[in-house]
């Protein structure tokens, strides 16, 4: 399955992304992950993402899609993939089309995950995310049993950086003016399928995979 998860910051892509790759044994490619690693790692690229993410904007796309690109090329992606925070621009999005052509692949399905800004506030205010393995938590919806240490690993929680308040309400402006047309850019060529993605996080993914079970 070629899969795309689209929704506003905090919808659950990353949480979701998790369950979902595991359960159709395809890899997950998040943008935000692989910036964020390379901000960890002091790169170029790392230094490039970091000014832009501070400030809650998007990366230029050319320096996103060719990042992408490469990714795309690598073995574990040849047989499908999950891709969540890309694209992101309407721009990255045709670079996605052009990517998959050259590579003989098309998309099979976009998830858009659906929840409104509320929501996505309350969520993005408690999130914790582990420092060793990535795992996402929540400190009221989605606690771990030893305050700031990962269950799965005991690796260290910590808060992002573009979490802050300010920052969260500029990235839900960018996601409305530069991210939601894709909605309609995806709905056109028929392969959108959305989902609520309220409520308890085991019942967001049973309906996600119940929503692409016919893709699989
Ligand atoms: P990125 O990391 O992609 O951030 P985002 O899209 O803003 O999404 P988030 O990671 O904030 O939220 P999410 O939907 O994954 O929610 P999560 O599952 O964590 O990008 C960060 C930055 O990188 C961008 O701002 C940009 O600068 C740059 N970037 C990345 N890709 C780019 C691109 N393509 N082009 C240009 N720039 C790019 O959940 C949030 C919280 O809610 C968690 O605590 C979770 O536990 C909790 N939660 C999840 N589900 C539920 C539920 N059902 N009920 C209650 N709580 C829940």
């Amino acid at each position: 399955m070629r899969l795309v998860l689209v929704g506003p910051p905090g919808a659950g892509k990353g949480t979701q992304a998790q369950y979902i790759a595991a359960q159709f044994a395809i890899p997950k490619i998040s943008t935000g992950d692989i910036f964020r690693a390379n901000v960890s790692e002091g790169t170029e690229l790392g230094m490039t993402a970091k000014k832009y993410m501070d400030a809650g904007d998007l990366v230029p796309d050319e320096v996103t899609s060719a990042m992408v690109r490469e990714r795309l090329k690598e073995d574990d992606a040849a047989d499908g993939f999950l891709l969540d925070g890309f694209p992101r621009t309407v721009p990255q999005a045709e670079t996605l089309d052009e990517i998959l052509g050259d590579l003989g692949q098309g998309l099979d399905v976009v998830l858009e995950l659906v929840v409104d800004d509320e929501e996505v506030i309350r969520r993005l205010s408690g999130r914790r995310t582990c420092r060793n393995c990535g795992h996402i938590w929540h400190v009221d919806f989605d606690p771990p049993s030893r305050e700031g240490i990962c269950d799965d690993c005991g690796g260290q929680l910590f808060q992002r950086d573009d979490d802050k308040s300010d920052t969260v309400r500029h990235r839900l402006e960018v996601y409305a003016e530069q991210t939601a047309p894709l909605i309609a850019f995806y709905a056109e060529k028929g392969v959108l399928v959305g989902i609520d993605a309220t409520g308890p996080v085991d019942d967001v993914t049973e309906r996600a995979i119940a929503a692409l079970r016919p893709f699989a």
